[in-house]
């Protein structure tokens, strides 16, 4: 049964030739990069916006995240900015495919490849997205999914809890196997390579990895009808965004030209612009939205630059012991040198995922949001209607 979801998963998703089912879509990041060598002083570059987990398992490691700025209109990591991020002691990148989006892996590859770092792609959010006829995940040296939950509200591929890395190299291959997998099936008879081979069937046995069969059976399930549906998601938001037309205070998310977004995990983002509304607040929009009936929501990741602990440091992790120390040296992220994600996310806003909605749903929620652009100026603070007014 696991080798069947291997299969399929492969087939469908990861695109690689080894993948490997975990418990979750934070493990198969810790696997990734122990895979790929980070560790202590290494610095790993992230987008600022994306969840905690894109590149927190890299400090358990001793490794430290520096965060890039975001496209202002893709919302992905900013490949303008890797510049500015890179340091001797950058060892990889790990970019974020947020909310179905690709992010712009030709130019991400390149610059990875002329500095000699690895790619980690964060794929939690789009299970079955392809950058240039390639299925993410399969591009950089390590691919991770996340299986958490069950859709709509869940992964594209849910599990209840789980994950799968996915490489194309054996190397890397060999320590996820070591790292995390114990009791697999011809554990032993897989390691190659020096220091693993020898392993008995217990692998290193430092952590446990494994995910168990019922996941396994739940996203293989999962994985017969991702295709069904992320294509209704993507008609639902396609009729949604044509409703939504000339709506100048919502911008819907670009796509790279190579981008064919998939899965969506956690709704389809739309960037809210205030002076289109008269300079009515985001929450201000979102709420009346909201009144009406309409699911409408917020952002849900502020920016980990200005977010404890990695605003200041993370002091309360390094007793001073050992080698391992993500905090010394730390320089705090300057809010000044992230500024599209400073003038961004907080207008980041969430349309609903709708695989099989009501009847008329997507006219009403359609009907409710331009109710509430068309109308703004009732919203505004009484001054400022009547000096509008005036
Ligand atoms: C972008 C991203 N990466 C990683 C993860 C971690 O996955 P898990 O919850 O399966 O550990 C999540 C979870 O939502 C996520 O959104």
């Amino acid at each position: 049964m696991v080798l069947e979801f291997e299969d399929k998963f492969r087939e469908k998703v990861a695109g690689t030739e080894f993948v490997l089912p975990q418990n979750n879509g934070t493990s198969t990041l810790l696997a990734a990069y122990f895979a790929v060598g980070v560790g202590p002083g290494d610095e790993v570059i992230t987008p600022t916006y994306t969840w905690i987990c894109s590149f927190a398992p890299a400090t358990l490691l001793g490794a430290r995240p520096v965060f890039a700025d975001i496209d202002p209109e893709t919302l992905c990591l900013d490949p303008d900015d890797l510049g500015r991020c890179l340091s001797e002691r950058t060892r990889a990148i790990c970019v974020a495919h947020l909310f179905g989006t690709v992010c712009d892996m030709d130019r991400i590859m390149a610059f990875a490849q002329e500095h000699d770092l690895a790619v980690i792609e964060d794929c939690a959010h789009s299970h079955g997205a392809r950058w240039d006829g390639r299925l993410i995940g399969s591009i950089g040296d390590v691919g991770s999914f996340s299986m958490q939950g069950a859709a709509p509200a869940g992964k594209p591929v849910g599990a209840g809890e789980g994950g799968v890395v996915g490489t194309d190299d054996r190397h890397l291959y060999e320590r996820i196997l070591a790292i995390g997998h114990l009791n697999r099936y011809n554990l032993p008879g897989e390691f190659t390579e020096e220091p693993f081979t020898g392993l008995t069937s217990a692998g290193w046995g430092a952590i446990k990895f494994r995910p168990t069969n019922l996941s396994l059976a739940i996203a293989t399930v999962a994985l017969d009808n991702l295709e069904y549906r992320n294509r209704r998601v993507q008609e639902n938001y396609d009729a949604l965004l044509a409703l939504l037309e000339g709506v100048e205070c919502l911008q819907p998310v670009r796509f790279y030209d190579k981008a064919e977004p998939a899965g969506y995990y956690g709704n389809m983002r739309i960037i809210y612009r205030p002076e289109a509304a008269g300079g009515l607040s985001v929450e201000a929009f979102q709420k009346a939205v909201n009144a009406e009936g309409a699911s409408l929501g917020g952002r849900n990741y502020e920016g980990w630059h200005v977010t404890p602990p990695y605003d200041t440091g993370m002091a309360y992790y390094d007793d001073g012991r050992g080698a391992i120390s993500p905090s010394e040296g730390y320089v705090p992220p300057r809010p000044e040198d992230l500024p599209n994600a400073m003038d961004v996310i907080p207008r980041i806003l969430a349309l609903p995922t709708m695989i099989e909605p009501p009847e008329g749903y997507v006219e009403a929620s359609a009907a409710a949001i331009r109710k509430v652009a068309e109308n703004f100026a009732d919203l505004l603070p009484h001054d400022e209607r009547t000096a509008r007014e005036a």
